[in-house]
């Protein structure tokens, strides 16, 4: 039978634990243009623990694009080459036959490697913990349907709420902000009714956690909308910013 693979050689970062040097290491692969990358990876380390050495780490879990937990960098690009695109959903068939690819860990001041292509991204967690959730009591189901929202609001939190918090737009700005993560998680709530009482609580403790985790500060070059893998938009960062401002100039007391 004719064999349709495509022959790639990968250059992977591989790095013990948070303390030691990384580097890159080559591997030659050959694989099915229909593979994921994630699934290109499985058999490269099966072929690996076949010959008893240490397998390659990476994340995974829902590989539907949607869980966030798989990020790595293809050839410069968090997620890939691809737009709109995770990395389990990125296919092998994206690249030529005979490509070289470097596939290494999201880099950023506040992300520590954990082991070769695994960061430590709880500093994204931690800013969600300090206020990216609704507290007040909302009541039902039949009691929230009494507050009609509009299809264009509907569609701007729906559309903040698509974000899967994997931390490729902090991988992708030259500052390693986070701004567009957390500008879309205190919009999803900002243009809601169940988000108004704690509005301004939210957006101050969500930036000041933020800041308190290390990431950098929004320049406006717009590489973290060019490689989100949701396509979410630059202008919740500045819906957050208003916010934050109102906060700041009406005086607005934090209760968090
Ligand atoms: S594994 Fe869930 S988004 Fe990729």
């Amino acid at each position: 039978m004719e064999n349709h693979n495509i022959n790639l050689t990968l250059n992977i970062w591989r790095q013990e634990n948070p303390s030691t040097e990384g580097r890159f290491e080559e591997f030659k692969v050959s694989t099915s243009p229909d593979a994921s990358i994630l699934e290109m990876l499985d058999e490269l380390n099966n072929t690996l623990e076949a010959k008893g050495e240490r397998p390659i780490a990476f994340e995974s879990d829902c590989r539907e694009g949607i869980c966030g937990t798989c990020g790595v960098v293809v050839n410069g690009h968090p997620h890939g080459p691809l737009p709109k695109t995770a990395t389990c959903q990125l296919h092998m068939r994206t690249f030529k036959d005979g490509e070289n690819l470097y596939i290494e860990p999201f880099r950023a001041k506040a992300y520590n490697i954990i082991k070769d292509l695994i960061v430590d991204r709880s500093p994204l967690d931690k800013i969600i913990q300090s206020g990216g959730f609704i507290s007040v009591n909302t009541g039902s189901a039949p009691d929230a349907n009494i507050h009609p929202i509009s299809k264009e609001t509907a569609t701007i939190a729906i559309e903040a709420a698509e974000c899967i918090g994997c931390g490729a737009c902090v991988a992708a700005c030259k500052n390693a902000s986070a701004m567009l993560f957390v500008g879309a998680k205190v919009s999803q709530f900002a243009v809601l009714p169940q988000g108004q009482p704690e509005r301004y609580d939210r957006v101050q403790a969500m930036v000041n956690t933020m800041d308190e985790m290390g990431f950098g500060s929004c320049t406006n070059t717009y590489a973290c909308e060019a490689e989100c893998p949701k396509g979410v938009s630059v202008t919740n960062i500045a819906r957050m910013n208003r916010d934050f401002l109102k906060a700041k100039i009406t005086s607005h007391a934090l209760h968090f």
